[in-house]
């Protein structure tokens, strides 16, 4: 009965710190389906090289993916809520990418300026925010790629449109100062 107890405690003290961050953060840690995120990839120009941020990387759902599909590229993903972090360095232990880097901190606390390609799956509050240090810190040329949420008021480079019961949108801007 003490394990039982013990069991559904832990289980709703998680449940209810990955409740407690989505409100502080806005954003649930919804991962991106595997339909989006092979458009995501796809959208990625031929060539691409340099580093890559993730910001707000859930589980790690993309993370993993671009670190693969980048293996010259340093893979930078930051993630606050503390659980779907964890759940991601516990990946990483038994996936080891040597170009993956996960880190558990607010990216608005990040310096941008090394960007090649920042790749992000927000809301419209967090995407508005992000908008201005976009704007500040990435470096001409650099690649925004978001999944779902424009950036508003921004002219993407392409567009494309997933096949999938929200015709989900996937946004690639390029940085031209
Ligand atoms: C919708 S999920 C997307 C997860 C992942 N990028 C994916 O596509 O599978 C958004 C994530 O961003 C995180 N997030 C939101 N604002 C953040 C911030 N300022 N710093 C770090 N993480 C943040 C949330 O905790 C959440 O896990």
């Amino acid at each position: 009965m003490i394990v039982e107890m013990s069991v559904v405690a832990a289980v709703l003290a998680v449940v209810a710190l990955i409740a407690a961050y989505t409100l502080i953060t806005g954003s649930p840690p919804m991962p991106t389906s595997a339909k989006v995120k092979a458009a995501m990839l796809a959208a990625i120009p031929g060539g691409f090289e340099g580093m890559v941020f993730e910001l707000g990387s859930g589980w790690g759902t993309l993370a993993f993916a671009l670190a693969k599909r980048f293996p010259k590229s340093q893979v930078v993903a930051c993630e606050l809520s503390p659980v779907p972090w964890l759940f991601s360095r516990l990946r990483q232990a038994l996936e080891r990418l040597p170009n993956l880097t996960i880190r558990r901190m607010d990216f608005h606390s990040l310096s941008l300026q090394e960007t090649a390609l920042a790749v992000c799956y927000l809301h419209p509050g967090g995407m508005h925010k992000l908008k201005l240090k976009l704007e500040a810190e990435l470096p001409s040329g650099a690649l925004v790629l978001c999944n779902f949420f424009a950036v508003q008021g921004w002219r993407p480079e392409a567009v494309t449109t997933v096949d999938d019961p929200h015709n989900s949108k996937v946004y690639l801007y390029r940085i031209i100062r």
